[in-house]
C-alpha cells in the first residue's frame, strides 16, 4: 500500500481513537525522575516527537499517552496548502529509511490552532513547527513567519522556525546570515511582546562555516536553541529529503559540531534529531553533552516499543548508576557506568 495513504488512515484513527496506546502498552506515569530542563521548558520524558509526523496536529491526544516528553506538530503554513505532487513518500524497508518530497502539504494556520485549543496534552511539552507557504516570495518569508509566531505563540510551550525542509524551493537558502537576521529581527518585537522559547531547525548538509554562523546567529537573537537535523539530500536516491538509518551518522555528525561549539553556552540547547533508532543514539549524544532527541522514521518502522525501549533503557541506566533522577544522572556524566 501506498505509505502516504496507510500514515493519513493511521492519523485519522489515533485521533480518534486516543486511548489505543495506553490499553496496549498501559499507562506510563512520568515522574520527576525522567525529567530534563530543556530550552526553558520542563520536559518529562527526555524523548520528543519530531515534525512532520504529526503533520496536522490530529493525534495530540494520542502521543501525549506514550512515552514521550514533547510533541512538535507541524510544519505548519499561514494558508493551508496541497503540498507537492504524489506519490511523494517512500519507504527503503531493509535501510529503516524514508524519502519525501512532501513540500509542507498541511491544513493551515488557523485549523492547526483550534486542533491545539482542543487538545489534550497530558502534561506534555507542546512544540509547533513553522514554515512559509510555497507562494511567499523568499524576501517576504519574514512576514510568514510573525504572522504564525503571533497565532501559535499564545498556545506552545515552544515554537521552531524551520528553513531546513529541502522540499520547498529556496527554503533552504534562508539559512544565510542576511535572510536569517531578517527573519529573527521582525519576530523580535512579538517575542518581547509573547516570550516562547524559539528554536532554528537545521539542515545537516551545511557546511562547517554555515554551522558556525548559525550558532552565532542562535545567540545573537537569544534563541533558546537550535533542532539538528531535518532530512539529508541523497541526489542518487531521487529527489526529496532522506531520514532514518541513512542519514543518521551525517546528523550524528553535525550534532557533535553543534555541540562541542556550545560546550560553554549552556543557555542555548541543541535538541537532537536524525536516525534515532534506539537508547543507543540518545546515549551517544548525552555522552557528547546533549539532554533531548526527537524520533520520526524508527516510529514509523518500529512504533510505540521503539518509545517503551528507550524508557525500559533509561530506566535500568538510572538505577545501574544509583542515581535517583535522570536530572542527578547526567550532571556527572564522567562518572556515568554506560554498560
Ligand atoms: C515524511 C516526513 C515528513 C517530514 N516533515 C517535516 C516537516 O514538516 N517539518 C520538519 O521540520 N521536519 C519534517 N521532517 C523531518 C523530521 O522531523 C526529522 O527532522 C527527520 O526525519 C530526521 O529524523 P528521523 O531520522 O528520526 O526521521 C519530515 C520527515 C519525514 C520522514
Amino acid at each position: 500500500m501506498d505509505p502516504e495513504f496507510i500514515h493519513e488512515h493511521s492519523m485519522d484513527l489515533l485521533g480518534k481513537f486516543p486511548s489505543v496506546a495506553s490499553k496496549i502498552f498501559g499507562d506510563i506515569e512520568f515522574n520527576d525522575r525522567f525529567s530534563l530542563d530543556i530550552g526553558g521548558s520542563k520536559w518529562p520524558f527526555p524523548v520528543g516527537l519530531a515534525a512532520g509526523l504529526d503533520k496536522n496536529a490530529m493525534a495530540i491526544d494520542f502521543f501525549s499517552r506514550l512515552p514521550l516528553g514533547a510533541v512538535e506538530v507541524g510544519t505548519v503554513t499561514p494558508k493551508p496548502q496541497p503540498g507537492n505532487d504524489k506519490p511523494r513518500l517512500f519507504r527503503y524497508v531493509g535501510e529503516e529509511s524514508l524519502r519525501n518530497r512532501m513540500g509542507f502539504n498541511n491544513d493551515g494556520a488557523e485549523t492547526l490552532l483550534a486542533r491545539i485549543e482542543n487538545s489534550n496534552r497530558n502534561g506534555r511539552i507542546l512544540g509547533v513547527n513553522l514554515g512559509k507557504n510555497k507562494i511567499t516570495a523568499p524576501e517576504k518569508a519574514c512576514d510568514d513567519y510573525a504572522s504564525l509566531y503571533k497565532t501559535f505563540s499564545k498556545v506552545a510551550d515552544y515554537l521552531v522556525v524551520n528553513v531546513s525542509s529541502p522540499n520547498t524551493p529556496g527554503l533552504r537558502d534562508l539559512q544565510g546570515e542576511e535572510e536569517m537576521n531578517k527573519i529573527f529581527d521582525a519576530l523580535k518585537p512579538l517575542r518581547d511582546e509573547c516570550p516562547v522559547p524559539l528554536y532554528l531547525k537545521i539542515a545537516p548538509d551545511l557546511s562547517e562555516e554555515g554551522i558556525k554562523s548559525l550558532i552565532d546567529i542562535s545567540k545573537n537573537h537569544k534563541l533558546a536553541g537550535l533542532i539538528a537535523t531535518n532530512t539529508t539530500i541523497m541526489e542518487e536516491r531521487g529527489p526529496g529529503g532522506i531520514s532514518g538509518k541513512l542519514l543518521a551518522q551525517k546528523s550524528a555528525k553535525v550534532r557533535n559540531q553543534i555541540l562541542e561549539a556550545l560546550r560553554e553556552t549552556p543557555e542555548i540547547e541543541l535538541i537532537g534529531v536524525g536516525g534515532v533508532s534506539s537508547s543507543k543514539e540518545l546515549f551517544e549524544f548525552w555522552k557528547n553533552g546533549g539532554k533531548a532527541m526527537q524520533v520520526y522514521t524508527a516510529f514509523i518502522f518500529q512504533g510505540p516499543s521503539l518509545l517503551h525501549g528507550i524508557y525500559r533503557d533509561i530506566d535500568k541506566l538510572i538505577k545501574r548508576n544509583n542515581a535517583q533522577s535522570l536530572n542527578q544522572l547526567l550532571s556527572d556524566r564522567e562518572a556515568i557506568d554506560w554498560t
